[in-house]
């Protein structure tokens, strides 16, 4: 299972999430989109129009002792060049999740999120127990990673679970410049370890009827 839920491949894709329920692909965005991503991040903090990340269903909490990065949501109706590229991208991958395993995705939520140096995010799962009802829900999780020369050395794995019922059955992924973790949602419970440098990535929810 470790192995194989890694590819390269885009044609791979489809197969590992109707597997695994998980996949991880590098270069997931061109080079040159990330770059200008993480740019864009970094220049939306220093314009503190970034705010500190929440918790519960409404995100209004506060907890750095839960989650300590700050977020930005995309706006796909106001977009960069590179948020346009980034959301053509996440069109492919909805109409072909629908195409191929019927999940009836219908929209997309994304929000930029900064993690300064020893943030975290402890160990969640993206989706609620108990909808609300005629609320979408957030059915496929797909975070893309901004850091470009990210060394192992610098931490800042997401760790996912594998097995709700084994802690021990897990895989730390290095956020690393183009790579996106793909899963689904109300399946798998994954943390976010500290790192040692500012932690960039654009995580996207495909949301479907409750
Ligand atoms: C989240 C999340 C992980 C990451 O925003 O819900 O789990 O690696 N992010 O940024
Ligand atoms: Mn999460």
């Amino acid at each position: 299972m470790q192995l194989s839920t890694f590819t390269t491949n885009p044609e791979q894709l489809i197969d590992r999430i109707a597997e695994h329920g998980l996949c991880v692909i590098n270069n997931f965005l061109p080079e040159d989109t990330v770059t200008a991503l993480s740019n864009e991040a970094q220049q939306l903090k220093r314009a503190s129009a970034m705010q500190e990340a929440g918790i519960g269903r409404e995100h209004l909490a506060i907890d750095k002792n839960i989650r300590g990065d700050s977020i930005h949501w995309l706006d796909e109706g106001n977009s960069s060049e590179a948020q346009k590229g980034y959301f053509e991208q996440m069109e492919s991958l909805r109409l072909n999740l629908n195409q191929h395993l019927y999940l009836g995705l219908f929209g997309l939520e994304s929000h930029l999120a900064i993690y300064p140096a020893g943030a975290f995010y402890k160990r969640h799962l993206d989706c609620f127990a108990k909808p609300t009802p005629g609320k979408p829900l957030r059915k496929v999780t797909c975070i893309v990673y901004l850091n470009h020369n990210w060394k192992t050395e610098d931490g800042g794995q997401l760790r996912v679970y594998l097995n709700k019922a084994d802690e021990d059955h897990r895989i730390d992924i290095a956020p690393i410049a183009g790579r996106a973790v793909i899963f689904l949602s109300d399946t798998f419970y994954h943390e976010v370890l500290p790192a040692n440098r500012e932690r960039i990535s654009l995580t996207g929810w495909l949301l479907t009827r409750a």
